[in-house]
């Protein structure tokens, strides 16, 4: 998290990077800052909050101290001191020559701070970054050149780093240094950028340098050298960057929330065109990179990812056992990672991320790596730290997703597991043609149905309306639904400040009941389907606790009548891919009542959306 943005050349360079930093709010928004290079000294302003705070500090500044040509810029996740003006970054030393923005966690800086402090530091914020600031800057007085200061700072520092650093002694260079925290130069013209994301940089350049783990880069206006951990000059390849800048507007949604869920059907409409002709044909998954040895030895998959991710792999557990028979189990990233779980070189390890950044799945993907588990990797980043550790890579391909909550990604993953599924199935033959057939049809008139909800959500307007001023929700469903209710519950408490939870709907007889009153929304999904009776007797017992109840269903029902207060009616589709359509309806209503309530639907309060820290 964090999001770092540095310019040097012939642009005003705090256009530059304030533009840079409104493209990264989605990395953090709780404090922002920039440093300036001007003449004989760097310039540094910061404010606590959003980013047009700062944006404002900076409009009542001289012209002549902000018109510089080279700077960096930072925009907040706190981990280490509270949001404020004196924690956000860039931090300095004392004497204040020396500046840096970081994102990362520096794990030693307990340790490195009393030395430095018995130095004559004196540190002013609660942050490990400051203690970096002073380390470097005791580096540069020793050996008097700011690359040698960074080299030899960062094999002091323990944790993980992406940094941009300043010397007010050396106007013409930006330091940056990465490991296990995104950073790339976009290259231009007499001019260099840096950013911890495409974004910030693709509206100035299509070209880019990924730099790896441990190496730092000198970026001057017209060079950028770059040297490995043993400081030896190395030579990266010059990538191009995958997006249009067109990808970063809202094309007319109020939100860019709103306009991700509208993307939806065009989202699905691209992952099935290559992947799969018609009902006949079989899935084409050149991605996956086991032989048909290999996938026949396969006997345990094991499903590692965190939030919105972990719930398209819950579903993607239901599909998988249901057509390829092979056990499944899904583990949240961050529990995966502290246990000695059981896997060898013949487990599927499936790591899925939105951002392929996540720390917490990183580390658990390693972890597996290290057991000779084949890796697959489900993520829209190709470009990402995730994706470089995958045996098999399957992009997802969804295009950027800009706001916080996790929308069309999420229908983009469970595409890929429903076609993952069936190419397994089919290379072992473990489900029949007739059936799988069944499944493509369904999952190919998916686009279809998604624009039938899309196109009329009066309903599910109305619905959240009348709802808007609950203070818990609860969500319940069953079978390959129960993670549905999941997501529903952590969309809305995500971005509406609502308590809402999801259960199994035959749990709720097992304690959560005891919550149930007339004030409660209970919000049943019910699929027809082999458990369709089942969940209606579930929601006979909650109205029989007074419960309000909301029913997302696609069958009609004589029996719905008396039993729901409100009811909204999607195209009818099988049960297996119905957390597809289902979805859609929660998505929209968790942005409806967000937006009622008047919250801030793009950039919730204490969230940010690559979560790069463990
Ligand atoms: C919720 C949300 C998060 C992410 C989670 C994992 O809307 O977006 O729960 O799903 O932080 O992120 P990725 O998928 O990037 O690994």
């Amino acid at each position: 998290m964090c999001g770092i943005v540095g310019y040097i050349g012939k642009r005003k360079a705090v256009e530059v990077i304030l533009k840079g930093l409104s493209h990264l709010e989605y990395r953090g928004y709780d404090s922002a800052g920039v440093a300036l290079m001007a003449k004989d000294k760097i310039n540094i302003y910061k404010a606590a909050g959003k980013l047009n705070n700062l944006k404002e500090i900076i409009s009542k500044q001289n012209e002549a101290d902000i018109n510089t040509h080279a700077g960096i810029g930072h925009t907040r996740w706190a981990t280490h001191g509270m949001p404020s003006e004196i924690n956000a970054h860039p931090h300095t030393c004392n004497c204040k020559s020396l500046v840096i923005v970081h994102n990362g966690i520096i794990e030693n800086y307990k340790d490195l701070k009393p030395v430095l402090e018995k130095k004559g530091s004196k540190f002013k914020s609660e942050t490990d970054t400051e203690v970096a600031a002073h380390l470097i800057a005791y580096e540069f007085e020793e050996k008097k050149d700011l690359l040698k200061a960074v080299q030899s700072a960062v094999k002091k520092l323990k944790g993980a780093y992406a940094f941009s650093v300043m010397h007010k002694t050396m106007p013409d260079r930006i330091i940056a240094a990465r490991k296990n925290a995104p950073l790339i130069i976009g290259v231009g013209e007499g001019e260099n950028f840096i950013a911890s994301d495409i974004p910030a940089v693709i509206e100035y350049t299509k070209k880019a340098i990924y730099l790896s783990d441990n190496q730092v880069a000198e970026i001057k206006a017209d060079s950028v050298k770059i040297y490995d951990e043993n400081d030896n000059l190395i030579q990266n390849k010059v990538e191009c960057l995958p997006f249009e800048p067109v990808a970063l507007s809202k094309m007319g949604y109020k939100h860019y929330m709103l306009k991700e869920i509208h993307e939806q059907p065009d989202v699905v409409r691209n992952i099935l065109t290559d992947k799969l002709k018609n009902k006949d044909a079989e899935v084409v998954l050149d991605d996956v990179k086991l032989t048909r040895e290999q996938l026949k030895k396969i006997n345990r998959i094991q499903i590692i990812a965190c939030g919105t991710s972990l719930h398209a792999g819950l579903v993607g557990k239901y599909v998988i056992e249901e057509l390829a028979k092979i056990p499944t189990d899904v583990e949240a990233s961050s529990e995966y990672i502290y246990r000695n779980t059981i896997a060898d070189e013949n487990t599927l390890v499936i790591g899925i991320s939105q951002s392929g950044e996540t720390a917490d799945t990183i580390t658990a993907i390693k972890q597996a790596k290290a057991k000779n588990s084949h890796i697959a990797i489900i993520t829209n980043r190709k470009d990402s730290a995730m994706a470089r550790l995958a045996d098999s890579l399957l992009p997802i391909n969804a295009g950027i997703e800009v706001s916080v909550a996790a929308t069309k990604s999420y229908i983009a993953q469970l595409l890929s597991l429903y076609l993952l599924a069936i190419y397994l199935a089919e290379n072992t033959n473990k489900t029949s043609s007739k059936e799988l057939s069944e499944i493509k049809k369904e999952l190919l008139s998916l686009p279809s149905k998604l624009e039938i909800i899309l196109n009329d959500t009066k309903k599910v307007q109305e619905i959240s309306k009348k709802y808007s001023n609950s203070k818990d929700f609860i969500f319940i469903a069953r079978g390959i639904n129960y993670p549905s209710a999941l997501e529903g519950a952590l969309k809305l408490k995500e971005i509406s400040y609502i308590n809402a939870t999801g259960y199994p709907a035959g749990e709720l007889k097992h304690g959560p009941i005891a919550m149930l009153d007339n004030t409660m929304p209970v919000l049943a999904i019910l699929n027809k389907g082999t458990v369709y009776d089942k969940i209606l007797s579930n929601c006979e017992e909650a109205k029989a606790r007074q419960a309000r109840l909301i029913g997302v269903t696609n069958l009609i029902d004589e029996k719905h009548k008396n039993l729901f207060d409100d009811l909204i009616l999607i195209p009818e589709i099988s049960d297996m891919v119905s957390p597809a359509l289902n979805i859609t309806v929660l998505q929209l209503l968790a942005y409806h009542i967000s937006e009622y309530l008047g919250k801030d639907v793009d950039q919730p309060r204490n969230l940010a959306k690559s979560v790069t820290v463990e």
